[in-house]
Formats: structure tokens, C-alpha cells, sequence
């Protein structure tokens, strides 16, 4: 049994394409829909109800692209939104908090755990509640780094100012000696080289996205959702704002043709 529909995936903008990028890699025979809410990005510093209001409006244009299952592949929605908007459609959906916080149970020796994430996500606490239901003892520090995701937007992955941000942001969480720092905003791994230059060879860096891939890929055979892998698939990204500049910033990372991104007027959904 196989079913072609595809997979739809969204964020605030370009970060969502780590975790695409991934399921390519891990899943090659499903094709994406993705959304990037470009017009509307930062997410990281928005109230609940208007993430929730733009998570809805998302899953509605997604739906309509007929997607068989949602990845939401934005740590801010996946903290606000998710166990809300889940109740809400007869989809399988996922995030990538539920994930990643089981990477970074596992991978801590000295039960101190890092997490830079946006305001919003590191104020839902979310990360601390998954890590500490796996493991109580551990103790988990969150950073808000509202600047980073500007800087990736802007195309700045290696830069004296990101790089002195970076380190900024990263300062206290080294000095209380963590292990583990788990990258909880899905534009951060882009900045993973500017990230392992300040914080050394030592400290374990987590990304969800990988974990994400594998979940998804379980959720489709549970559900007997996988597509027939002998399929070639045509993946389709979609934005709220730029899509010329997400066009060459997709092509640059992923690992299959970006044939078509085009513009969408979210607010109509
Ligand atoms: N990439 C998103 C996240 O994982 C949101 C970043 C933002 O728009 O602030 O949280």
C-alpha cells in the first residue's frame, strides 16, 4: 500500500528547510509542500493567539495542497500552537520540540542541558517539560537569542556580528558548565559553524531535525501513509513574501531541484 500525497511542512521562513532537508535525506521518496511565512516572520517574539492564528491559517492552505500529514517544523509554533491546532485536523501532525528534547535526554553526561530558542519558545518552557518528563534529575537552561534569526534571514551564516552574538547569547549557558546544547529554533543549524567556533569541540550540539525525520518516518508507516519510493517527486515551496530570494536560498541547501517557489497571500486562508 503507498500513498502519493504529500508531506506539508512549514516555518517562518527559510529555517523549516533544515528539517526538509533532512526528511529528504532520511525519507527521499516523499514529496514536500512546503510554507515559509516570510511577511510574517519573526514568530520567536509573538503573542500565543497570534501564532496560533497564523498556524491555522497555514494548516488550512496545506490541507487545501491535500498533504496526508503536517510537519511543523518551527520550535516557536510546535510550543504554542501544536497540542492546540493537533485537536483541530484529522491529520497526523508533528514538531520538532517532542523530538529534539529526546536527542538531548539522551546525549547529556552531566545532566546540564543548553537550549537557545526564541523568546517564545524559551518562555512556553516546553523543552525543560519533555526533558525533565524523560529524565527529572537533568537540569535544562534556556536563551532566548531574538537576534539570530534576522541574521540568518539576512544570509549573515558566518559573520563577526553573528559570530559575536553567538557568543553573547552562548556566554552564560558555558558558564555554568552544560554538555549539551540543543539548537531549538530550526534556523539555528544553519549558524552551526559560527556555533561550534565559540562554543568548542567539547559541548554535544543537538538538532532536532534529524530526530524530526525519524519520527516522521514512523508516524508514516503507523499510519500506512509512505509513498512508493520509486516515485519521483515534485516538491513544491510556497512563501508569504520573497520568493525569489527563498528560491536561491532553498536551492543552495537542499539536495534536489527547486523548480518553483511562489508567492501566497496567507491572510486569505
Ligand atoms: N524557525 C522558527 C523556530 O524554530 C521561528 C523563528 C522566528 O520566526 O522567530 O522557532
Amino acid at each position: 500500500m503507498s500513498d502519493k500525497a504529500p508531506i506539508g511542512v512549514f516555518d517562518s521562513g527559510i529555517g523549516g528547510l533544515t528539517v526538509v532537508k533532512e526528511i529528504m535525506n532520511q525519507i527521499p521518496g516523499e514529496t514536500i509542500v512546503y510554507f515559509g511565512d516570510t511577511a510574517r516572520l519573526p514568530y520567536g517574539n509573538k503573542s500565543q493567539e497570534t501564532i496560533l492564528t497564523y498556524t491555522r491559517q497555514i494548516i488550512r492552505f496545506l490541507v487545501g495542497k491535500g498533504v496526508k500529514v503536517i510537519v511543523v517544523a518551527c520550535n516557536t509554533a510546535s510550543a504554542l500552537a501544536l497540542e492546540t491546532v493537533k485537536t483541530e485536523v484529522d491529520i497526523p501532525m508533528i514538531g520538532v520540540v517532542k523530538p529534539g528534547a529526546k536527542v538531548a535526554a539522551e546525549t547529556t553526561k552531566n545532566g546540564r542541558i543548553g537550549v537557545i530558542a526564541t523568546e517564545g519558545t524559551i518562555r512556553s518552557e516546553i523543552y525543560n517539560n519533555y526533558i525533565n518528563n524523560i529524565n527529572p534529575q537533568v537540569e535544562v537552561y534556556g536563551k532566548p537569542c531574538p537576534l539570530l534569526v534576522p541574521l540568518v534571514e539576512e544570509g549573515l551564516l558566518e559573520d563577526p556580528v553573528t559570530t559575536e552574538m553567538v557568543r553573547r547569547y552562548t556566554k552564560e549557558l558555558l558558564d555554568i558548565d552544560i554538555d549539551t546544547l540543543v539548537l531549538g529554533c530550526t534556523h539555528y543549524p544553519l549558524l552551526r559553524k559560527t556555533i561550534r567556533s565559540v562554543v568548542g569541540e567539547q559541548i554535544k550540539l543537538v538538532n532536532p531535525a534529524y530526530e524530526t525525520a525519524r519520527s516522521l518516518k514512523k508516524v508514516l508507516i503507523a499510519n500506512h501513509l509512505e509513498n512508493d519510493p520509486t516515485v519521483k517527486s515534485n516538491h513544491l515551496f510556497y512563501v508569504s513574501d520573497g520568493a525569489d530570494k527563498f528560491k536561491k536560498f532553498a536551492k543552495s541547501i537542499l539536495p534536489c531541484e527547486v523548480v518553483e517557489t511562489k508567492d501566497v497571500n496567507i491572510e486569505n486562508y
